[in-house]
């Protein structure tokens, strides 16, 4: 008997633990302790000490943070780095003018000299992981009021970066992990050298544009080429004609073989960040209320913006790259709100509290820690709703209207002159000037007045009396709610909203009177006034009750852990390195709809359309295509192009490394399928895919599109399986 109940305790241990075989963002220095053995049951090849290692070089050394909002990883023994092209496109679009349109055309650098720097730009190597929540958590008890605990960590995490021992070239920061239950130390090393050395054109780095963004199946190359440069003693150092390419401790095998179905991957990088942990009421708010609030406006704002950009091809490139970001999480919420839906995510959280529920009751010591938990937090999360609603409409309503960054930006100029004196004020002026430039360089007043227009009549439409500013509600009675008037009144014969090239010329000749204009322009009079009554009637209590939500929140996490002994947890993603590993594997969204695991140049040829802005193919690529001229990349007259796996990815994983079995390159991870972009909220292994491009893909659009071959005779070409 005994050994049966054994052998099932066993067995349902083994299926709690198997059916969330693909779930999880993995510590890397946890991973011999809590992941290689089912790692190496899912087929890897190598063990965790050679992902993860101190004391030798580790896969760990070729990844890098790419700027703080990518990943990237070295593929060569002279510093190559590849990541997507959307996370190269800003150095790529500031180094493009209409004569050299690198966005358009791409860029190949032919030698070392040719490679562009790019002020700004750095990339981060982790040194080392320490558990320091000891240190950390130092005199920090549950009797503490938050602001308490905050400056207590605060004093901790201070010492404990004091007392590190490190290089000079190093830094360190300290991350909260499991809701502020657990603090961990990463030593780090940043290059601020970083080159352009490579980017296809658009039509490739981006092909597909919107419509493919979120989607599969996908055929995009998304990918760009960097060089990290170093002083001559290989270390950290700002630019100069005398650094030289960095030499790695590691950088990255390719793997010319590609994957099958079922093929181990893993994805190693910085995920930005997941909330896996929710109680049931905060995920029916994002379903109910949260996203659906946030797609309405950017609904809005979006049709205003690509009314104009269809009609201007001027407004077209002014506010390209601001409508792909819009329309990047647009999407994704919609997706999220579909995934959620479909995968009754609110009924599984239900479901999981109350088996946490029972275990508690069960168990007089949980019962008086926790007995009130889930009431608590379903409470606070109630209460909290309507002015998290509010955060949405007053958030995404004002960063989208442009006159009121204008008048934000010379209002900081005021507050300095002000508060700092002349002479700050007068050092301030310049870097004002630059952001109002950089502003003006993606505004047009026309687009402008109609997102003014369009997004405070919702705003004031939508939303009970309590949460409108007595000013608002004023101005909507006097223009009986007529917005387009109000817009017109506020927009005509303002400077600062019609005509920036006057604004920034005086702002040089005499600052003092731009000022006193910004105070005269109607729109940061409303601006400030909204402001105001927002900073009064809906901050104090967001961040009290976000601070109570935390706080419970905190001890949610904690308590799920010793109550769900069996399950293994993983932290949030918070923007810190992680490791997250899974099998090849098409999937199957719906009802007789079933998708593949690969995607092929035919599939670019078939989206192809001749001159359209997102799925023109370049002619070069179609005649490689039609003489079936792949070189060594393509595979039994294919040329694979785009992959999907199981890999539990988010926004930061971009650009990051799809590795094989033996830790060689085969992918490069760029976004999820619509299907499952929930999988920040509640990850689905039905239905949750990340999407990386062929390494061999990347490989011939550099050898053979761009003759840019001596490129790939920098890398490590491996072929396993020959
Ligand atoms: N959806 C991907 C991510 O979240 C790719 C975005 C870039 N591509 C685009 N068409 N906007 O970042
Ligand atoms: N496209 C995302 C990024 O830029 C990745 C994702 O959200 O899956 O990081």
């Amino acid at each position: 008997m005994r050994a049966i109940k054994r052998l099932l305790t066993a067995f349902f241990l083994f299926l709690v633990f198997t059916a969330k075989a693909d779930e999880g963002m993995w510590l890397p220095l946890f991973l011999q302790q809590l992941n290689e053995k089912q790692m190496k049951a899912m087929g890897m090849k190598i063990s965790a000490a050679d992902i993860y290692n101190i004391n030798k070089g580790s896969l760990k050394d070729a990844i890098v943070s790419f700027g703080g909002f990518c990943t990237g990883e070295v593929i060569s023994e002279k510093g190559l780095v590849l990541t997507n092209h959307h996370c190269g496109f800003d150095a790529i679009q500031n180094h493009s003018t209409l004569e050299r349109n690198y966005i358009r055309d791409g860029f190949w650098a032919r030698s070392n000299s040719e490679e562009i720097p790019n002020p700004g730009l750095f990339v981060t190597f982790i040194v080392r992981i320490e558990d320091v929540s000891k240190a950390a958590l130092a005199g920090v008890n549950e009797e503490m009021k938050e602001a308490e605990r905050q400056s207590r960590l605060d004093k901790n995490i201070a010492e404990i970066r004091r007392n590190l021992k490190k290089e000079a070239t190093q830094d360190s920061y300290v991350r909260s992990f499991f809701e502020g239950n657990q603090y961990f130390l990463f030593v780090t090393e940043t290059y601020r050298d970083i080159r352009l050395v490579g980017a296809p054109p658009s039509a490739i780095g981006n092909f597909g544009k919107d419509t493919d963004n979120w989607m599969w199946p996908r055929h995009t190359g998304d990918f760009s080429l960097f060089r990290i440069y170093a002083g001559k003693d290989n270390k950290p150092a700002e630019y100069s004609l005398e650094n030289v390419p960095y030499k790695p401790k590691k950088a990255l095998a390719i793997s010319m073989a590609g994957m099958k179905e079922g093929d181990f991957t893993m994805v190693f990088g910085f995920p930005g960040r997941t909330t896996q942990y929710l109680h049931s009421e905060a995920v029916d708010q994002i379903v109910k209320l949260n996203d659906p609030v946030k797609i309405a406006i950017r609904d809005k704002a979006l049709s205003v913006i690509d009314g104009f950009m269809r009609k201007d091809e001027q407004v077209k490139i002014q506010y390209a790259a601001k409508y792909a970001s819009i329309s990047n999480a647009w999407k994704k919420w919609q997706g999220e709100v579909l995934g959620l839906s479909s995968t009754k995510a609110v009924e599984k959280k239900k479901n999981q509290e109350a088996v946490f529920r029972k275990r508690v009751e069960a168990n007089p010591a949980f019962k008086a820690a926790y007995g009130s938990l889930l009431d608590d937090l379903q409470n606070a999360y109630q209460e909290l709703s309507k002015y998290g609603v509010a955060r949405d409409y007053f958030t995404e309503t004002m960063s989208r209207i442009e006159a009121f960054a204008i008048g934000s930006q010379l209002n900081n100029l005021r507050s300095i002159k002000e508060k700092n004196g002349e002479q700050a004020y007068k050092d301030a002026v310049p870097r004002i000037s630059a952001r109002l430039e950089d502003l003006y360089k993606e505004y047009n007043p026309a687009v402008d007045k109609k997102l003014f227009e369009v997004l405070l009549e919702k705003f004031t439409k939508d939303q009970p009396e309590e949460f409108l500013a007595p000013e608002l509600r004023q101005l909507a009675m006097d223009y009986k709610n007529d917005f387009g008037k109000m817009a017109d009144d506020f927009y005509i014969n303002v400077d600062l909203l019609n005509n920036g090239a006057k604004v920034l010329a005086n702002l040089q000749a005499n600052p003092d009177l731009v000022l006193a204009a910004n105070d005269m322009n109607r729109a940061n009079q409303l601006f400030q006034q909204l402001n105001t009554f927002y900073a009064k009637t809906v901050t104090p209590k967001l961040s009290e009750l976000q601070a109570r939500v935390n706080r419970l929140q905190r001890t949610y996490m904690k308590a799920q852990m010793e109550v769900m002994k069996e399950k293994t947890f993983y932290p949030d993603a918070n923007s810190t390195l992680r490791v997250t590993y899974g099998n090849v594997k098409g999937y199957q969204p719906r009802d007789a709809v079933k998708y593949d695991f690969y995607t092929y140049l035919d599939g670019v040829m078939d989206k192809y359309k001749p001159g359209d802005y997102e799925f023109d193919v370049p002619e070069k690529l179609r005649t490689l295509y039609k003489n079936k001229d792949f070189g060594p990349y393509g595979k039994n007259g294919k040329m694979p192009v785009c992959f999907i796996a199981m890999n539990h990815t988010t926004g930061g994983n971009s650009g990051s490394p799809a590795l094989d079995a033996r830790g060689n390159l085969v992918g490069l991870n760029f976004d999820r399928v619509w299907e499952g972009t929930m999988s920040d909220i509640n990850y689905d292994p039905s239905i949750c895919r990340n999407i990386m491009v062929d390494i061999r893909y990347v490989l011939f659009i550099i050898d053979k599109y761009a003759d840019a071959g001596h490129l790939v005779k920098e890398m490590k070409l491996v072929y396993p399986g020959k």
